[in-house]
């Protein structure tokens, strides 16, 4: 494996891989690497010939300052997890590698971007498609992975991917989860003990609901896993919505002309969590 720091250099590189052909695949990522992100790259490495795995805390997409100062930094332990994975590249540069300018393109990718996460952090998404834009006009990959626990920031991708026309496959990957049912997340280790013992009454409430989802409203069911997760005094649900699984537009009722998906965002003492359940 090969540790990369500049921008020439990651061209260089993937222009010799392509010459020699074969599939070139990206694995996007900010470092404090987990289980999770573990997936994606020995995904990537089972289907592409020469991987990148780019490590940059992105601080464009950071809305909130201390959730960038406090965001958890291991780049030793992200290079070793990554040799041991067998990738090709790992891309760690600095901020002022990436942006030696302020990157000011503003993206307007439509309602996909508009809701939950979009509303809630203005700007993350924008952050989120300036960093992503630029890896995949550097690496130019046949196929990029994310993880379906960011199920909004995939269909953002996405939407990105088609108004700018790149010419690649993103491919969804499933959340990992702890034993306990806990998406894997880098910011997990911020969570308190007694909050992490709560914590995983997310999920656990998600997959509740799809029994309770038989015989209730669409209403009824977004109101009760609300209640059932607020009922924790350590959290605070930030926005359920039961939502249209493509345009995220959130839903009235239960409809059997939609792909329907469940996305939580809660507060678990001051660590945000997200989540998400397909109902169908
Ligand atoms: O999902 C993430 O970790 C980030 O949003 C990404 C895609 C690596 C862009 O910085």
């Amino acid at each position: 494996m090969r540790i990369i720091n500049t921008v020439s250099a990651l061209r260089q590189a993937v222009a010799m891989a392509r010459h020699q052909g074969g599939v070139v695949g990206l694995v996007p990522t900010m470092g404090a690497l987990h289980e999770g992100h573990r997936s994606l790259v020995e995904r990537a490495r089972r289907e592409c010939d020469f991987v990148v795995v780019s490590v940059f805390l992105n601080p464009t997409q950071f809305n909130n300052p201390d959730d960038l100062r406090t965001y958890p930094r291991t780049a030793e332990a992200d290079a070793a997890m990554l040799q041991q994975c067998g990738v090709d590249v790992a891309f760690m540069p600095t901020v002022e590698e990436v942006y030696p300018e302020p990157d000011t393109r503003v993206f307007d990718l439509g309602p996909v971007a508009q809701v939950m996460e979009g509303a809630m952090r203005p700007g993350h998404f924008n952050g989120v498609c300036q960093i992503v834009s630029k890896l995949f006009d550097i690496v130019a990959p046949d196929r990029a992975y994310f993880g379906e626990k960011d199920y909004q920031q995939i269909a953002v991708i996405r939407a990105m991917v088609k108004q700018l026309g790149f010419k690649l496959e993103i491919v969804p990957c499933p959340c990992v989860r702890e034993d306990d049912g806990l998406a894997k997340s880098s910011r997990n280790v911020r969570l308190t003990p007694v909050v992490r013992r709560v914590a995983p009454a997310i999920y656990r409430t998600l997959k509740e609901s799809l029994n309770f989802a038989q015989d209730h409203t669409l209403e009824q069911t977004h109101d009760w896993v609300v209640a059932t997760i607020n009922a924790y005094p350590e959290m605070q649900v930030e926005y359920f919505s039961i939502c249209d699984g493509n345009t995220l537009q959130p839903l009235a009722q239960w409809d059997d002309s939609h792909s329907i998906v469940g996305c939580i965002t809660v507060y678990c003492g001051d660590v945000r969590e997200i989540d998400n359940i397909r109902y169908k």
